[in-house]
């Protein structure tokens, strides 16, 4: 590997899999029961706010019950340790990854453990149960939504991940398909400002052929020898 002193990191669901949760393609993925525009866009949220408050509720609830695993403990593990500049970007709207402890973290398609208020714009610390529409705590309108970056929307922090990318020199993709835009594209980006780029993933994802290295097979089993890895090789 050329030296290395700015880290940016990609996490999908896959990363989160063996924790518990849902991947969202592929057999038993959310989107295989599920129609996405049924659930995931704003015309969704319209047309039958009790079932996208109820599906968003269910994936809240079942957060309680599962854990960080190998994978997120050794990103953090990452973060805590890495001397150069890092930032681990998720697809994820779970919370496993603060749950180990990663600081240097952008939620890039929101978060089931906030909500948006579509009255005062708020961002405030999810109820359990969105599908009683309570009042929000800022203006006490009953106009509270998940706050998840729906098919259709704008992804958060684009500006300080596409800074982030412009700087790296390693991308890392971990657990992602590789199917939607415009995470699928920051290998893209990252290379082409010469940055080295890793996948680590079951399958090759969708972009494989802009990496330089793919890695196949279990988060929980390549994450944490690849950390060790970084970590053996600070920069200069
Ligand atoms: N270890 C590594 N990779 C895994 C594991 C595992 N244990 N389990 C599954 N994977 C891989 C799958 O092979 C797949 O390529 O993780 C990937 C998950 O892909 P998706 O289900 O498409 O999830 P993701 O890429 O995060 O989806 C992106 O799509 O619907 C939207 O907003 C949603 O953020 C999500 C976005």
């Amino acid at each position: 590997m050329q030296q290395i002193s700015n880290i940016v990191i990609l996490t999908g669901a896959g990363v989160s899999a063996e924790s518990g949760l849902a991947t969202f393609r592929g057999p038993d993925g959310l989107w295989e029961g599920q129609r996405v525009e049924d659930v995931a866009t704003p015309g969704a949220f319209v047309a039958d706010p009790h079932l996208v408050q109820r599906f968003y509720d269910e994936r809240r609830a079942s957060l309680a019950s599962v854990a960080p695993n190998a994978a997120h403990e050794a990103l953090a593990r990452l973060d805590e340790e890495w001397p150069g500049e890092l930032l681990l970007v998720t697809q994820n709207v779970d919370d496993l990854h603060e749950r180990a402890g990663t600081k240097r973290l952008l939620h890039m398609h929101g978060e089931l453990k906030s909500a948006w208020c579509l009255a005062c714009d708020t961002r405030s610390q999810s109820p359990d149960r969105l599908l009683d529409f309570p009042p929000c705590p800022q203006c006490n309108e009953k106009m509270l939504r998940p706050d998840i970056v729906w098919f259709g929307e704008m992804p958060y922090g684009m500006e300080r991940i596409e800074s982030a990318l412009m700087q790296a020199d390693l991308f890392v993709s971990i657990g992602t398909s590789g199917a939607v835009y415009p995470a699928a594209g920051f290998v893209q980006t990252a290379r082409y400002r010469g940055a080295q780029t890793v996948e680590i993933n079951l399958e090759p994802s969708a972009g494989s052929i802009y990496f330089d290295e793919s890695r196949m097979g279990r988060a929980t089993e390549l994450v944490p020898p690849f950390v060790e890895e970084l970590l053996g090789r600070p920069p200069a």
